[in-house]
This record gives C-alpha cells, structure tokens and sequence, in this order.
C-alpha cells in the first residue's frame, strides 16, 4: 500500500509518500516539510491568514517533490491522504480540498486524517511499538496523557488545564526577547544557563489526577525577569535553565501519575509531538522510566514536529485495521477530538 499523504494544520506545509514496508526504515519514501518560520517570526507566533496563503503557494510544488523524492508517480499511488483535523481552518481546507481534487481526478481513495492520531501513533511508524501503551503528546496546541489500546481505541487521562506545553515554552521565550518559535530557543540557551538559579514550586502535587497547568510557571518566570536590574544575557540563559528544568520535573511528575492511572499493563511509554525534541525533558523522562524497567520510546526529532510521513503512517494503520475511505464530502474539523476518530471512521470493530 503506496499512500500521498498532505500534512497543512499550522505552520508546516509537507507531502510525504508512506509505503507499509515490514521494516521501519523501508516506510517513508519521501517527506518533504517546508517551514514558515520565517513568515511567523516578526509577529512572534502564527497568523493564521498568513499560514493559509503560504500553504496554497508552496503545496502543488511539495506534493510534486514528494513524488519526484519517491521516483514514483501518481499512478502508482493507491490511497490520497490530509490532515483534516485538529488544526487551522485554513490550512486544513487547503490540504484536504488538494488531496480530494487529487482523489476525484485520479479515481483514487482519499482519507481524512486525525493529526493527533497520527501523532500518537508515530513511534509505531519508527519502532513497531506494541499496544497497549502510555502516551505523552506534547505540541503546540495540545498537551495530553493518554491510554493507548489499539488503533481508534484511545482513553484520555489528563490534559492541560491552560496552555500547551509548546506554548508555555513560546510565551516565556517571548518574555525573554528569544526567537520564535519558542521551545527550540529555550533549548538551545538553556545549554548556557544555570538551571539552579531561579527557585519554582512543583505545581499540582497534591491533586491526585494528571492534569497540568502551566499558568503558575510562567507567571514564576516573569516575576523572577521582573525582579533583575538590567537584563543580561547571563540572566536569560539562566532563566531558560530554570524554566525548562521545572518544566522537566513538573512534566515527569505528572507522568508517574499517569502511569498509576492506567488500566492495561503497560510496559512502554511514548512521547511525541513538538515538544519531543526537546532532549532535556526526553532525557529526564528516559532516566526515570529506564529506573522503572519502562521502555521509552521517542521519534526521531525530524518527526516530531509536524510532518506528512505520519499523515501517511496513521492512514496505513487506519486502513490496515479495517477503516473505510473518507466520503469525498467529509468536513475538515478544527477541533477534532482523538476521542471521537473510532466512530467516524472504523467500519465493524467499534
Ligand atoms: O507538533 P508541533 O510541531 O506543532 C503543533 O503544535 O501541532 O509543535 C510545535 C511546538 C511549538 O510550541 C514549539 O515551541 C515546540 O513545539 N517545540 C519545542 C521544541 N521544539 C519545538 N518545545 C521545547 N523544546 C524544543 N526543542
């Protein structure tokens, strides 16, 4: 099974072919991202309109590439695949209107993709990851604990009462006159910094659930920018240090929490999204499960932010379960809830 898969929800257009080879590294034969970095940045986060019309410039020629990259073309392709959902309603329209175009010209099957499906289901295209396991999807816009029993059979089991985790990364990144987006620049300035300087209080450790709240933290963090005289870059290192730190620690925290709330028996523990390639927090939360005999699976940091190659995947392992095409006449959804993907989309196995 040969499928194009469309991937336009935010910030990144991309094209991918995904093919479902036994082994991990035959899958992806193309992925081709093209950020928009660049539009983005003097505003310090995404406008929307903007992110709409940089998909409808650049998506014809990366769907093109995506092929070339593949020495494949069209014809070869079985199933045409768009993130439909969650997302921005402009991007989305732009890459779901593409691929049924594309479908409808082409006699092929389209399907409509849950981005947070494909997400969480990304490690599986990476390392074969068994079910059931214990997801972490940490992005810009989402911040989830998840129970995961099969494909479309998804239990939440706490979420951000506030913010992304992304987002908290962004807004403090933005406190700090850093570049946007965020989270890659508290990285990259917290190496400099020292993450025992400024002084934070776990949030939420008395309540029982794994909930998470970023709100405490960042307003922490601008109290503690507020209390220095003349800003120097030493002290903003050594906030990013401080800040990423209790993120780690609150984050971890709150996933031992998650663990003790699952049902199955899980052994493996996931983690994806934006927020993933975050090596600091993955290896504050490989030592820790690693201590708990848990195995710790992360993708690759070229799949963690957004891409089509998991557009592709999560339409592979849809498909495979049993998952009838998406009607040509199916509705993008901005807030489409991985909750809800069971009953939309699996023929007999709900
Ligand atoms: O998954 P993603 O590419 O897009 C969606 O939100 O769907 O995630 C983007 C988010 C941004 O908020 C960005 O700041 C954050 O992921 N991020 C990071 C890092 N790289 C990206 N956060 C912390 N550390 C990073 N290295």
């Amino acid at each position: 099974m040969k499928i194009l898969a469309i991937e336009s929800s935010c910030d990144e257009t991309s094209a991918a072919v995904v093919v479902d080879a036994i082994l991990p590294n035959e899958r992806i034969l193309s992925n081709v991202i093209v950020s928009q970095i660049e539009t983005h940045q003097k505003y310090g986060g995404v406008v929307p309109e903007y992110a709409a019309r940089n998909h409808i410039d650049c998506i014809d020629k990366i769907i093109l590439q995506a092929l070339n990259d593949a020495k494949l073309s069209l014809n070869d392709i079985d199933c045409i695949a768009a993130t439909a959902g969650p997302g921005l309603i402009g991007g989305l329209l732009v890459g779901t209107v593409t691929a049924k175009t594309m479908a409808v010209m082409s006699g092929k099957p389209f399907f409509a993709v849950n981005h947070l499906e494909a997400h969480l289901l990304t490690p599986r295209l990476c390392f074969d990851v068994e079910f059931p396991y214990l997801l972490l999807l940490a992005s810009g816009g989402n911040f989830i604990f998840a129970e995961i029993f099969g494909i479309g059979n998804y239990k939440i089991l706490g979420e951000t009462l506030d913010d992304a985790a992304g987002e908290a990364f962004d807004k403090v990144a933005k406190m700090l006159n850093f570049p946007y987006p965020g989270g890659p620049s508290i990285e990259k300035y917290a190496k400099m910094g020292d993450k025992n300087r400024f002084k934070y209080s776990v949030p939420m450790q008395k309540n029982s659930g794994c909930d998470v709240s970023f709100s405490g933290l960042k307003t922490a963090t601008k109290m503690h920018i507020e209390s220095i005289k003349n800003i120097t870059a030493q002290d903003k290192y050594d906030v990013a240090a401080s800040f990423q730190h209790i993120v780690s620690v609150f984050i971890t925290r709150q996933l031992r929490k998650a663990y003790k709330m699952t049902t199955s028996n899980i052994q493996n523990i996931v983690f994806s999204g934006g927020v993933a390639s975050n090596l600091y927090l993955r290896n504050m939360l490989n030592n820790t499960l690693n201590e708990n005999n848990l195995n710790f699976y992360a993708p690759p940091i070229n799949l963690c932010s957004d891409n089509a190659a998991m557009i592709g995947w999560a339409a592979i392992e849809n498909i495979k379960n049993g998952a009838q095409n998406s009607s040509l006449s199916s509705k993008t959804n901005p807030r489409w809830p991985i909750t809800d993907i069971a009953y939309d989309k699996i023929k007999d196995n709900c």
